[in-house]
């Protein structure tokens, strides 16, 4: 039984509690906060112990893994201690916010061969793990397009209100495009060619909404993101994928398959884990946060090696969100 400790008790932090509590093989033992109150709603909830302080936390020799769910600025320091301390970790994505933060973390893990993983959670995500599938194998013939998009108002359950500070988040760039760019990435199983970035920005010149397409010898992705919509907009995950025999549409719940020869199938997703609860977060169903902590506790009850969502990968994923940023002048200019 691995004994877990989570840092961060606000959106994620609760989903990751209500996900081990699902999952066997694992047990909630502990959880940190700055804040009072959500430590003692966990205290009550998960009957765990609580810290004021993370590092006091990373301390405790009861526990086996670290789950970081802190604001992103805060990853790679308690990653870090985590790491030097011999727990396995778990990091909330975006890995960090410097491409010279990735390196500091991918060189402490080869030092101390750590078991990492990242929260990429979109790998894990039914509808696109089917997309990566139906890419791989062929099931309509060749890919030649998709267009991936991602659509929100500005988080509003954050402490400290640290999405909305782009020196803290990386701003939506970083904290919600790179979910598609990794995932392409992912199922493309390839880096892009070349990339080109367009953004608009708000009136203090931070970034609010980017569409890059990325070329993949012949085929064409792009992915659009925004956290600027109004704040009753529901949250929308979407994409289009064309191939030669069908085109695929996914609109945040539902998805259909439009084949040449005239016919229509709605494929069904088979693994979803939906807890019931409100998580507080823009996400209400637990399906794809459940799968990727099931498969990171598997991963490490067999002593397999962390392939999906591995730190290398997140740190690819994110030098390339930045290589993004940086083509057009940066976050904010
Ligand atoms: N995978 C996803 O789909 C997804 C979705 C949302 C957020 N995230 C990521 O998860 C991470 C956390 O985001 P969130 O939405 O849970 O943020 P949040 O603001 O809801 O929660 C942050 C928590 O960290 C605590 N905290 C701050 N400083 C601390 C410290 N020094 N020691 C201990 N606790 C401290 C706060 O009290 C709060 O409990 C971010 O990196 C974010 O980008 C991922």
């Amino acid at each position: 039984m691995f004994k877990v400790g989570i840092i961060g008790c606000g959106g994620m932090g609760n989903m990751h509690a209500t996900c081990y509590e699902a999952i066997d093989g694992v047990q909630l033992v502990a959880v940190a906060s700055t804040n009072e109150d959500q430590l003692q709603k966990m205290q009550e909830e998960y009957k765990v112990k609580t810290y004021f302080s993370a590092e006091e936390l990373i301390l405790d020799s009861e526990l086996d893994i670290i789950d970081i769910c802190l604001p992103t600025f805060l990853h790679v320091e308690y990653a870090i201690k985590a790491i030097e301390a011999g727990k396995i970790v778990f990091i909330e994505k975006p890995l960090c916010l410097t491409a010279e933060d990735a390196d500091l973390l991918l060189e402490t893990q080869k030092r101390t061969g750590a078991k990492v993983q990242v929260g990429h959670v979109v790998r894990f995500w039914d509808e696109y793990v089917w997309l990566k599938n139906a890419v791989e194998n062929k099931i309509y013939g060749n890919l030649i397009s998709v267009n991936f998009t991602r659509l929100s108002p500005l988080p509003a359950w954050s402490w400290n209100d640290w999405f909305n500070d782009h020196t803290k988040s990386g701003s939506m760039a970083l904290d919600m495009h790179i979910h598609d760019t990794d995932f392409i990435r992912y199922m493309m199983n390839a880096e892009p060619d070349n990339f080109k970035t367009n953004v608009t920005r708000t009136k203090a010149g931070v970034i609010d909404y980017i569409s890059t397409s990325y070329n993949f010898g012949d085929v064409l992705i792009s992915a659009e993101a925004c956290w600027a919509m109004p704040g009753n907009f529901p949250f929308k995950c979407a994409f289009t994928a064309r191939f030669d025999d069908a085109t695929v549409v996914f609109d945040t719940d539902t998805l259909n398959v439009y084949k040449f020869d005239g016919t229509h199938e709605q494929p069904e997703m088979t693994n979803d884990f939906d807890s019931g609860s409100d998580t507080g977060i823009n996400v209400s169903n637990l399906g794809p946060y459940y799968n990727e902590l099931k498969y990171f506790i598997d991963k490490l009850s067999k002593n397999e090696p962390i392939e999906t969502a591995s730190l290398n990968e997140a740190a690819t994923s994110l030098k390339l969100v930045l290589s993004e940023i940086q083509s057009v002048g940066g976050v904010k200019i």
